[in-house]
């Protein structure tokens, strides 16, 4: 357990990206005390100008760097008690064109991470963000299912997978050295600052721009819907008080098939089901994802408390519709959507 009011040094990788952040934001919030050191190779995913409102702060570092880069590590680990890992290669359907980057990244990389944490030697708490992509799918049918910690792990894309080593691999250090891991794997989230490659800001900045929205086959997957934000609240419990060597699932309770989610948008938005456009299914397609989050609620007391539905989507909708200059030069974009 961390006290919170220490000055801690805390190193967060993947910081320019999606979650990572909306994490820094969040802890310089609620822990104006401690200093960020956000650790990112800037890829395509990357993007500083979602920190514009806290790049100059005194508290707040950058380091330009790949997390595959040990040596770079090492110098940038330099009195940090606290790393949260984010960095990673996030996109499912880019792992099926191309799988290289993701063992790179997510395994070699968190390797390379997690042997420059023990030769600096000052890190006292280690978080490992997963996902629950790493338990495999769910039934439509069987509803009462849910992926609790003691899922078996049965990953079915290259992310997935890539994903699962990292977990594995952290947790083995624990095990084997006694550092300090502790693993997080959450459902998907949805928010500010999200890479429009992703489906939520897909189709809303493709129907802000009069586009079709690109639904895979037949629209039933579902997935487990959580705002960012409280995603960030539960990974700064577990990184403050979750016990050392345990996983932690993270989850919205909030199951949406991929067409409700669809139909959702575009009512939202002012749009008929004109505006679907189906396309062939994604290879592997995991039919349902659904968190037990029973644990990380009943130990360390977290529950979500800004995912409410559909309010919370309407106004990251409305996020996106008011940003425009945020997402606009993002030019590498992807379809079919990744849900
Ligand atoms: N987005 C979700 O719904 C979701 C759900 C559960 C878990 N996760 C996990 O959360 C983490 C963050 O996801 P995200 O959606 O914010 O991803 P993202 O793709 O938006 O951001 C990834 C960040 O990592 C950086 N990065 C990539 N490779 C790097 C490298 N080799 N060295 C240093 N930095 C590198 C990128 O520049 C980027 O800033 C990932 O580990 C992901 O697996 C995401």
């Amino acid at each position: 357990m961390t006290n919170s009011s220490n000055p801690h040094r805390l190193l967060v990788t993947g910081g320019a990206g999606f979650i990572g952040s909306n994490f820094i934001r969040f802890v310089r919030a609620e822990r104006p005390e401690w200093t960020i050191v956000n650790y990112d190779a800037l890829t395509y995913a990357g993007n500083l100008n979602s920190l514009e409102d806290v790049s100059g702060d005194d508290h707040y570092e950058f380091v330009h760097a790949d997390i595959c880069d040990r040596d770079a590590m090492i110098d940038a680990l330099d009195g940090c008690d606290l790393v949260v890992h984010f960095a990673a290669e996030s996109h499912v359907d880019r792992s099926i064109l191309d799988s290289g980057p993701f063992i790179s990244t997510n395994v070699v990389g968190t390797q390379t991470l997690l042997d420059a944490c023990r030769e600096v030697g000052s890190v006292q708490r280690f978080v490992n963000i997963g996902t629950d992509e790493v338990y495999g799918e769910l039934p439509l049918d069987r509803t009462d299912l849910l992926f609790t910690e003691r899922t078996p792990l049965n990953p079915h894309s290259p992310y997935s997978a890539s994903k699962t080593a990292a977990d594995l691999l952290a947790l083995s250090y624990h095990h084997t050295f006694g550092f300090p891991t502790l693993v997080t794997r959450c459902s998907n989230n949805f928010g500010p600052y999200q890479f429009p490659e992703k489906v939520i800001p897909l189709f809303v900045t493709n129907l802000m721009e009069g586009k079709k929205v690109p639904l895979y086959g037949d629209g039933l997957n579902v997935r487990d819907w959580l705002h960012v934000v409280d995603h960030c609240e539960a990974v700064l419990a577990v990184l403050e008080r979750g016990r050392l060597g345990e996983i932690y699932n993270i989850g919205g309770n909030n199951e949406r098939s991929n067409i409700e989610l669809t139909r959702t948008i575009l009512t939202i938005m002012g749009f008929g089901e004109d505006m679907i456009h189906p396309v062939e299914d994604r290879l592997g397609h995991d039919r349902r994802y659904a968190i037990d989050a029973s644990k990380i609620r009943e130990e360390l007391g977290w529950v979500p408390t800004r995912s409410a539905w559909p309010q919370a989507l309407a106004e990251t909708i409305t996020w996106y519709q008011e940003h425009e200059a945020w997402w606009r030069p993002l030019a590498v974009r992807h379809a079919p959507a990744a849900i």
